[in-house]
């Protein structure tokens, strides 16, 4: 049986499981999902709602929605480039009563003190060992060590979970959650044998029925392969998506030395909606992990956590 981890007491959850954020199709229906099914969900501020200038009530709505699905814990995920140094987001997670979140992609010593002031539990995204230790000095109460096999935004480290984790549990005392390339029992138990006090898990949640991301987009993930993936935008913000014919065209261009400003023109914000809510596939930006080759099925959110629990008995029982 999977015992209780730190992570469970940290955030009143039943199995050390959480749902990642992830922009544009973290909504309110996924994250009572898994919040009901023992795990902890995640709404991101613009879920179903590409519209920046709309956020705020979005957000709010979202959470509203959360609450009105599941009486567990779930959290809001604020990615630090997007809101920098404003708290207006922030404070409505806070008034809404939401007391779990996850940052990333930004300086954890932004926000977290005022976050824990108002009794908010706070857990950062890191890609290494020194932003790890930089987290737990800025006080986060756990870090998330993402490896480079994780779908969206990547830290040009280029870190794989395997290392990445055991390094990371050596040098901090929080817990460490571990993030990417994970999908399943086996994922999980590895990432327990390496030291991680729970995981997260972002692509293998967004093949589910209660996400709201494209079905084209969801089958795409079920049919990928092991290679299905790729990183591009090395020298502007990495990102592993699906290879389709924007990451060649990206790569190509990436290839022959274009400067990055000439590739920014190319990789317009509206190309993750493209992909993600309006299933264009073929041309958009289909954020992806490289794990998508194990996802087979489109599934329940719960039906995720709870094969995973399953598993879990079997892999150990096996070693
Ligand atoms: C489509 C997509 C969008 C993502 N957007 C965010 C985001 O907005 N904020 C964030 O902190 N992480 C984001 N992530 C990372 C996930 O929260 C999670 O850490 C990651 O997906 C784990 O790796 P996996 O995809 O291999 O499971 C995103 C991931 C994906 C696949």
């Amino acid at each position: 049986m999977v015992k209780k981890t730190k992570v469970c007491e940290l955030l009143g959850i039943e199995y050390p499981i959480i749902q990642g954020g992830m922009g544009l199709i973290a909504n309110a229906e996924l994250a009572a999902a898994v919040s009901n099914a023992g795990g902890l969900g995640i709404i991101s501020p613009n879920a179903g709602e590409p519209d920046w200038g709309k956020v705020a009530d979005n957000l709010r709505n979202q959470i509203r929605k959360a609450r009105s699905l599941t009486d567990k814990p779930f959290g809001v995920n604020f990615p630090i480039h997007q809101i920098g140094e404003d708290r207006s987001l922030i404070d409505i997670a806070i008034v809404e009563g939401v007391r779990v979140v996850t940052t990333g992609a930004g300086s954890p010593a932004l926000h977290t003190h005022y976050l824990k002031e108002h009794g908010v539990k706070v857990l950062h995204v890191v890609a290494s060992v020194r932003h790890a230790t930089g987290a737990e000095k800025s006080g986060v109460d756990a870090v998330i060590a993402e490896g480079y096999e994780s779908g969206g935004i990547n830290s040009p480290d280029e870190l794989t979970t395997f290392v990445l984790i055991t390094q990371v549990v050596d040098a901090v005392r929080i817990p460490v959650i571990a993030a990417g390339g994970i999908c399943d029992a086996r994922g999980f138990a590895a990432a327990l044998a390496l030291g991680a006090e729970g995981v997260q898990m972002g692509t293998r949640f967004i093949a589910t029925h209660e996400c709201i991301a494209h079905q084209n987009y969801k089958k795409a993930i079920v049919a990928a392969s092991d290679t299905a993936t790729v990183i591009t935008g090395r020298r502007l913000m990495p990102i592993r998506g699906l290879k389709n014919e924007l990451t060649k065209e990206v790569q190509e261009k990436e290839g022959a030395g274009t400067p990055p400003q000439e590739l920014l023109a190319i990789l317009s914000p509206g190309l993750t909606e493209a992909a993600m809510l309006r299933g264009d596939i073929v041309h958009g930006q289909a954020m992806c992990g490289a794990g998508a080759g194990m996802i087979d099925k489109i599934v329940s959110a719960g039906d995720v956590v709870r094969s995973i629990i399953k598993g879990y008995d079997r892999i150990v029982a096996g070693l």
